[in-house]
């Protein structure tokens, strides 16, 4: 959704939030502006579509001396991308930027128009500029009448306001949305959606919880209820960077076969699993799993459902968080309720997990993002040690997510006594295999960039597999949808026969997920159906496939897993290739953004 930045101290405060937003702006880029403020008087900026074009705008404009800032690139939710509808807001006085939907807009705005305000936008934030002006009048004490703005607001929000009635402070509020402060020794104060734009210019940051309202000037950090707690921060800028990739996408997929062994080390031992967030105790008392996540990250949970039911030999069941919500789940409390989600701030995924800690469930989290709002909620969190992930298109991410879930299926198998001994240790010694595996299985990208160009049009493309190989057929469409905007959807290949199998011709393009480990002939004798009917077949496997039209061939494996992770990469590489073909930004896809912090 939106990123929102701040800034307080003596260094040229637009470039310090033009900075903070180029981290943030793949989380939405319909538009973006900063406000600031110096001696009282207050500049404005604001311009459609990308960070680039807000830059142009003010190329002439630069600030010295002590002074306050704030900034937003927007993912519209209310009203269209216009540079009305873009961030700060204002009013008669005072700038507003907020993160988040407030629900009951229609209602104050109602009322504040009967007060005789007049709007500028489309956008729900406006509100609360107007409001906290109308407030200030009946206050006086602007923190009273921005507390007072604040307890009127419902729905989900990270909000920054400056004021020319106090002109060296920011007024902040953090309900749903993300929202982080933080300090250095210089005595300048930031704030962000998350921790990226904070990485080597923050000593020291505070992850402010539900209901926290405060101000901050310089000398002065005040915050309701709860003073705010400050953690050190670590990490460098540079791991931030594209490092030479055209995309950071490119890099991600890259970075899979080290990310992988971070992922995997002090964890994957030569006989068991071990997580030093969780023990044999927490697995007291279970024996059902319920998992519940959104988009990519659903289709780590439906992979694991086979690795859980066929090695941990507990019943598993996976929902789409979104639907979870209002579907008045049975939850029994000997279910183990996980989330898994990369950013850890998905709204759907966050209120599932609310629903099932109020219903009294033992609640684990898999996610990439430490400190954030379904860490800090969960009981315990398992990290994917993936590193910031910025291409909107979900990559390493997915793999370490699945990788998770993997070594808890076998952690619970030796908990459960359905997995133990030179079983074990064989299923661990090819688990050990995967970083080599992710980094082989890059060879073939030549080979996608040369395909590419023959799977640009059609009218549509099916990713088919069986078992474990249906999610990741799910996973290949999406990644293309998400990129290329061409339609694609996955399937299981046994599906196909009752009723997508209508549309198969020479323009439908099917990618056949021929995994030799599982059920290679059932899936065969899919695709052979498939290509009865002319579809145009594009096989993934290490076996040739004679009726195919086009095929990348696979290392022979001798495991589902291994063959799974090596035909992810290839299926993120073709993505990739015919995206960037048709010219596409695969970063910051159309109508995307990274994390989805509303519903
Ligand atoms: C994946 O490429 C997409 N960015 C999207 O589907 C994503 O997986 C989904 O929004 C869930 O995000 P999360 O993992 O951060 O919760």
């Amino acid at each position: 959704m939106c990123g929102i930045v701040g800034y307080i101290g003596k260094r040229e405060i637009k470039s310090r939030l033009i900075e903070g937003l180029r981290e943030l702006e793949y989380r939405g880029y319909d538009s973006a502006g900063i406000a600031v403020m110096q001696q009282g008087r207050i500049e404005s900026f604001k311009a459609v579509g990308k960070l680039s074009n807000l830059e142009e705008k003010t190329k002439e404009f630069s600030t010295e001396g002590l002074g306050v800032g704030i900034g937003h690139t927007r993912w519209a939710t209310h009203g269209k991308p216009t540079e009305l509808n873009a961030h700060p807001h204002m009013g008669e006085y005072s700038y507003v930027v907020h993160n988040g939907i407030i629900e009951n807009y229609r209602e104050i705005k109602q009322m504040l128009e009967k007060e005789g305000i007049t709007f500028l936008s489309q956008t729900d934030t406006e509100v609360i500029v107007h409001l906290f002006e109308l407030e200030a009048e009946r206050h006086g004490d602007l923190f009273e009448a921005f507390k007072a703005t604040i307890e009127q607001l419902d729905g989900a929000y990270a909000v920054l306001l400056v004021t020319q009635k106090a002109p060296d402070t920011i007024f902040f509020a953090r309900k749903g949305s993300p929202m982080i402060i933080g300090r250095n020794g210089r005595g300048e104060i930031f704030f962000a959606s998350s921790d990226a734009p904070l990485i080597g210019e923050a000593e020291e940051v505070a992850y402010m919880e539900d209901g926290t309202v405060g101000y901050v000037t310089p000398d002065r950090l005040h915050a309701d209820p709860e003073p705010l707690l400050f953690v050190p921060l670590s990490g460098d800028k540079v791991t931030a960077q594209k490092g030479g990739y055209r995309f950071f996408m490119e890099k991600e997929i890259y970075e899979q076969y080290e990310v992988m062994s971070d992922t995997m080390i002090g964890r994957v031992l030569d006989d068991d699993i071990a997580f030093e967030e969780i023990d044999a105790a927490f697995l007291e008392d279970i024996s059902r799993i319920k998992i519940c996540a959104c988009g990519t990250s659903y289709h780590a949970a439906l992979a694991s459902s086979y690795l859980f039911e066929r090695l941990s030999k507990i019943p598993v069941n996976v929902e789409i968080a979104s639907e979870f919500r209002y579907k008045e789940p049975l939850l029994t409390d000997d279910t183990l309720f996980i989330v898994i989600s990369q950013s850890g701030e998905t709204a759907d995924t966050l209120e599932a997990l609310k629903m099932a800690k109020e219903a009294g469930l033992k609640t684990l989290a898999v996610c990439n993002v430490d400190n954030s709002s379904i860490v800090r909620l969960a009981d315990a969190t398992i990290l994917t040690r993936a590193g910031i992930e910025k291409g909107v298109a979900s990559t390493k991410a997915f793999a370490t997510q699945v990788m998770v879930l993997w070594m808890l299926s076998l952690f619970f198998a030796k908990k459960r006594g359905s997995m133990e001994g030179e079983a074990m240790r064989e299923e661990l010694r090819f688990m050990h295999y995967v970083p080599k595996v992710l980094q082989k299985s890059l060879e073939v990208h030549e080979k996608c960039k040369r395909l590419s160009k023959r799977y640009l049009h059609g009218h549509g493309f099916f990713f088919i597999g069986r078992d474990l190989f249906y999610p990741l057929a799910l996973e290949g469409a999406l990644k293309l949808k998400e990129i290329s905007y061409l339609h694609a959807e996955g399937y299981p290949a046994g599906e196909m026969k009752h009723g997508p199998i209508a549309l198969a011709d020479a323009e439908l393009f099917t990618i056949a997920l021929m995994p030799k480990t599982l059920l290679y002939d059932k899936t065969k004798s899919n695709v052979e159906e498939l290509s009865a009917r002319d579809s145009t077949i594009l096989s993934i496997s290490p076996e040739m496939f004679e009726l195919a039209d086009d095929f990348i061939l696979t290392h022979p494996h001798n495991h589902p897993m291994l063959e799974f992770f090596e035909m992810m990469v290839v299926e993120q590489l073709l993505a990739m290739e015919i995206a960037i073909r048709l010219g596409n930004d695969v970063d910051m896809p159309r109508n995307l953004a990274k994390s989805v912090t509303v519903e």
